[in-house]
C-alpha cells in the first residue's frame, strides 16, 4: 500500500454524513463496476436496515474535503460482514481500499467480533486480492439468478397452503447464522412483506419456501425440503408460486452452487446473472456452529 498518499485520508463514522451523501460518494465508487447496481437514498436506507448496517461502525474515507471511499459493515451477534467498498476511481490503487478495510476489521474488534464475512463478484480481481492479503479465505462460490415473468403454466399437484409471515418466519428459524449475510434470519426478519408456501405432494414429500414479495419483484427466498426429493419439490413450489404471481420478476441471491434444488430452477427458467465468491477471516465462533 502507498501509505505515503494514504497517511493524509481521514477515515470518518459514516453516521456522520446524510444518506444522500453516503448514497452519493457509494455510485461514485461503483461507475465503472462489473455489475451496476446504483443505489438511492430510500433504496440505500432499505439496505441498512435489512442487513444490520452499523453506521457508527462504517467508514467513508476523506482527502481535504473530498470523499475518496466508503466501507460499511454490518453487525451481528459474533459476527460482521463488509459491504458496499468503494473507493472512486481516479483514487484506486493509493491504499485507500486497505485503508477503509483495515479500518472495518479494526472497527468490529472493538466490538469484540472476530468473525468476519463478505461476498465478492467472481474476477473481480482487485477486490479479491485485496481481502487475500487481509486475510480472508474463500469458502464456496454462489449464484445470483434471475427469472422473467413468463406466461404462467399450471401449478403442480398438491396440497399448498399459504403461510403467513409469522408461520414462514417460525419455519425460517433463528439458526442460519453462517450462511451469506443476505441470506441469514435476521435479513428476513427485517424484511417487509414476507410469506410463504407449503407444500405436500400425493407420495408425502413436503416441504417449505419462504419470499418477499416486493413491488414488481420476487426476492429472498429461504426454502427447505422435509421429506423427499428436492428437485421434484422445488419444481412444485416455484410452480405454484408464479402461477400465484405470473407478472412479476425473481431475482434471488447468493444461492450455493452445491444446492441440490438448484436443477428445479433451471427448469422453470431461471438464468444465472453472475457469481459470487463467498469469504471468511476468522472462524465461526461456537454459538453459531452450535444453534
Ligand atoms: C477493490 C477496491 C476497493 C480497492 O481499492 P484501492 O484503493 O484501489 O486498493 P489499494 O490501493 O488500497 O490496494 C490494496 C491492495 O488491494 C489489491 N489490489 C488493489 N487493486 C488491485 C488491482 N487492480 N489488481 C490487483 N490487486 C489489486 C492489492 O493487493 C493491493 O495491495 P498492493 O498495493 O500491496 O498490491 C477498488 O478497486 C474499487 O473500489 N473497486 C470497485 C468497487 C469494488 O469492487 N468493491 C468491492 C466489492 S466486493
Amino acid at each position: 500500500m502507498n501509505t505515503a498518499f494514504a497517511l493524509d485520508v481521514k477515515l470518518i463514522p459514516a453516521s456522520q454524513f446524510t444518506l444522500d451523501e453516503l448514497t452519493g460518494i457509494y455510485n461514485q465508487t461503483r461507475v465503472d463496476y462489473m455489475v451496476p447496481m446504483p443505489m438511492n437514498a430510500a433504496r440505500l436506507a432499505e439496505y441498512i436496515s435489512v442487513y444490520d448496517v452499523d453506521l457508527e461502525h462504517s467508514l467513508v474515507a476523506v482527502q481535504e474535503d473530498d470523499l475518496r471511499g466508503v466501507a460499511m459493515l454490518g453487525v451481528r451477534e459474533g459476527r460482521a460482514w463488509i459491504t458496499r467498498l468503494g473507493v472512486i476511481p481516479t483514487t484506486r490503487r493509493t491504499g485507500v481500499g486497505e485503508a477503509l478495510m483495515a479500518g472495518l476489521l479494526d472497527q468490529a474488534e472493538k466490538l469484540n467480533i472476530q468473525f468476519d464475512m463478505l461476498e465478492v463478484i467472481k474476477n473481480n480481481t482487485p477486490a479479491h486480492t485485496l481481502f487475500l492479503k487481509l486475510g480472508f479465505y474463500e469458502i464456496g462460490e454462489l449464484l445470483v439468478l434471475r427469472r422473467s415473468p413468463v406466461p404462467p403454466l399450471d401449478p403442480v399437484v398438491a396440497d399448498a397452503q399459504r403461510l403467513e409471515r409469522h408461520e414462514a418466519l417460525t419455519l425460517v428459524g433463528r439458526d442460519r447464522g453462517t450462511q451469506p449475510w443476505t441470506n441469514q434470519s435476521e435479513s428476513l426478519f427485517n424484511a417487509q412483506e414476507v410469506s410463504g408456501l407449503y407444500l405436500t405432494l400425493g407420495d408425502g414429500s413436503r416441504g417449505w419456501l419462504v419470499y418477499q414479495r416486493q413491488k414488481f419483484t420476487l426476492t429472498r427466498f429461504i426454502y427447505k425440503t422435509e421429506v423427499g426429493d428436492p428437485v421434484k419439490l422445488a419444481y412444485a413450489f416455484l410452480s405454484h408460486l408464479h402461477h400465484q404471481y405470473p407478472r412479476l420478476d425473481t431475482h434471488i441471491e447468493n444461492i450455493q452452487v452445491n444446492d441440490p434444488h438448484l436443477p428445479a430452477f433451471y427448469q422453470m427458467g431461471y438464468v444465472e446473472s453472475f457469481r459470487r465468491i463467498e469469504m471468511w477471516r476468522g472462524t465461526p465462533p461456537q454459538s453459531l456452529l452450535a444453534r
